[in-house]
């Protein structure tokens, strides 16, 4: 048993969506979540700038005595988890892309479709990723990169919203002619509701949530699951905006948790 916090981390608040998950499938876990809202989105940010703000996030979770550091963005598992790994060889560290990769394949999908932001896009991790575990898969990747900020900015829920995931997929969609889709960013669960009501037939995979099946497995295997803690969850925000708040409050309105303003040295 362990019951010191998992350090979850995220540019913003898409990573909210695998904690959601997380408080589903480890009910008995706690969480120390870092959004760094003052910096995003990664996603069209250069490779050395995504390494560079990663070991930031992980040096301050690390710092809080957490036992297991989940990286709940596909941006920072594309460019930084070697670095990350490296950096701290003895705590486990899990990013969102393998587990993903793992279901996918498991599922004995032939032809899936990805959609994540450009620097995820641009690495092509899922193309490789997929086709080592299954050489015969067909991937089809979109970069969406004004997704990210228009959730930040608190747009989900908006018209602007649905013709912005229109614009991106109308054409990925009908031209690739896949019926799996892969949610490679963790915030593009937050605009499922637009996804589903524009491709009805298209079955989803969420990053978000693979990444929790396999801290899960993780956990148990290394004895190291939580029981009876009384930490209290704490959100960390970079730039603690009205949107982080709201969308904290929205998901996690039955835990209890603190929300707290972070400096980071730049
Ligand atoms: N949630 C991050 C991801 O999964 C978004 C990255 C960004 O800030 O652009 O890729």
């Amino acid at each position: 048993m362990d019951n010191r916090p998992i350090g979850v981390f995220d540019s913003g608040l898409g990573g909210l969506t695998s904690v959601q998950e997380l408080h589903r499938q480890l009910p008995e876990e706690r969480v120390i979540y870092l959004g760094d809202t003052a910096r995003t989105p990664y996603g069209s940010k250069s490779p050395e700038t995504i390494v560079k703000f990663a070991i930031q996030n992980v040096d301050y979770l690390v710092a809080r005595n957490t036992k297991m550091i989940i990286i709940a963005c596909n941006t920072v598992t594309a460019v930084a988890l070697d670095a990350l790994r490296k950096r701290y060889p003895a705590i486990p560290i899990i990013g969102v892309i393998e587990p993903t990769v793992k279901k996918v394949v498991g599922d004995g999908v032939k032809k899936v479709g990805v959609i994540a932001t450009k620097a995820t896009i641009g690495s092509d991790v899922y193309g490789r990723e997929l086709r080592s575990m299954s050489p015969d898969i067909e991937v089809f990747s979109e970069a969406c990169p004004a997704i990210v900020p228009l959730i930040e900015d608190g747009l989900t829920d908006t018209e602007i919203m649905r013709l912005a995931v229109s614009h991106y997929m109308d054409d990925f969609v009908k031209e690739g002619g896949f019926d799996d889709l892969i949610l490679g960013c963790t915030h593009y669960p937050l605009v499922a509701k637009h996804i589903r009501s524009l491709y009805p037939n298209l079955r989803m995979y969420s990053s978000s949530a693979e990444v929790i099946r396999e801290a899960a497995e993780m956990l148990r295997e290394k004895d190291m699951l939580a029981s009876g803690s009384e930490f209290i969850d704490r959100y960390y925000a970079s730039d603690m905006s009205d949107n982080f708040i709201a969308m904290t409050d929205r998901l996690f309105a039955d835990t209890d948790f603190k929300i707290h303003l972070l400096k980071l040295e730049q």
